[in-house]
């Protein structure tokens, strides 16, 4: 058994608590289930600790690990995406990272498309209209929207979120492309540059991880080459979109709409975004079906144990990207960006 404790910023549910309870390691946990901890408490609360098990809401960095001491082996994120972690910064010290890909791979494609069945059709909009208890009569304009059979979804950053997205617009009736690298079709997915699918598509769903190049990969330049009636969907990171350059087009109706379950500077919304009916908010609950949570949760845990009991961990993440994702896939040829690893 390791020297320390394991730390868990977030009460994980009844059976990964369990599990890790019963691993014979002391386990710390966050005693506040749905509020992370400061960032006091966390760099109180692992100092001495052999690893940590964290969400995307706390900064991983190297503060941190120099405040848990050299004994720290693991840190295991409850997310696919690990932009909240210094990476570069825990390999340097030895501390291996693990992320939890495939797991959440479809609820969040269902998130995705069901952000923009709301958007489309005006769901949300319908809804309020109803509970506002106005007078109303069936009529042929009523809440007209768009279909969503023959419209082109455009994926940016086809990983494998980006890939369960396809097929289920495809069964749909959408034509689907990719801005991925290669040319020609993959499983039914044309493949071109990022600025081509953004001059064609209809609806752009966003699926990039981010770092340093996907930051503001959609900004007022891209904006102002989406077709009028494009709508874009963002469930993957906020800061992909320069959410200004977003709110300016939605204002002005230069788009038709987005459907965003997270934010540039989550957990604040732009307040220009509540002000408007064509966008449909969602607050970053991509992977909230508790059967995928509860994968998660066992994923990570998993992970964390697999290194501390010196096996090797199920799916680990580097520099050079994570190795259980599929590298090649979430290239986004022309913004010159070819990272690994999705949100
Ligand atoms: C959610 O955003 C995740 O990265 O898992």
């Amino acid at each position: 058994m390791a020297n320390g404790h394991l730390y868990v910023t977030r009460d994980l549910g009844p059976e990964p608590m369990q599990i890790l309870r019963e691993s014979g390691h002391e386990v710390v946990v966050h005693p506040d289930r749905d509020l992370p901890p400061t960032r006091e408490e966390l760099l109180e609360h692992v100092n001495g600790a052999v690893g940590i098990i964290t969400l995307l809401t706390e900064a991983m960095d190297a503060e941190l690990f120099d405040r848990a001491g050299p004994q720290l082996k693991v840190v295991a994120a409850v997310s696919v995406g690990t932009d909240n972690i210094d990476v570069h910064a825990a390999e340097s010290r030895g501390i291996t990272v693990t992320n939890t890909p495939d797991v959440l791979t479809d609820a969040t494609a269902d998130l995705a498309i069901g952000l923009l069945l709301a958007l489309n059709r005006r769901i949300v909009e319908a809804d309020a209209f109803l509970r506002r208890s106005e007078p109303w009569s069936w009529g042929p304009r009523l809440f007209l929207g768009r279909d969503l059979a023959g419209e082109t979804l455009g994926i940016v950053g086809y990983g494998r979120i980006g890939e369960a997205l396809a097929t289920r617009a495809r069964a749909f009736g959408m034509r689907v492309i990719a801005a991925a690298s290669g040319s020609g079709s993959r499983g039914g997915v044309e493949r071109m540059p990022l600025d081509e699918l953004l001059a064609t598509a209809d609806v752009i769903s966003l699926h990039a991880p981010l770092n340093g190049e996907t930051r503001h990969l959609i900004g007022a330049r891209q904006i102002a080459s989406m077709k009028p009636g494009a709508v874009i969907i963002n469930t993957a990171r906020g800061p992909l979109i320069d959410e200004d350059a977003l709110v300016d087009a939605l204002r002005n109706r230069r788009i038709r709409g987005a459907g965003l379950d997270v934010f540039e500077h989550e957990p604040a919304i732009h307040p220009g975004l509540l002000e408007l009916d064509n966008v449909v908010l969602t607050p970053h609950i991509g992977s909230a079906g508790e059967q995928t949570r509860t994968r998660m949760a066992l994923l990570a845990i998993k992970n964390a144990l697999a290194v501390l009991d010196h096996s090797g961990p199920l799916t680990p993440v580097s520099t050079l990207g994570s190795t259980g994702s599929r590298r090649d896939a979430v290239t986004v040829p022309s913004a010159g960006v070819g990272k690994q690893g999705e949100s």
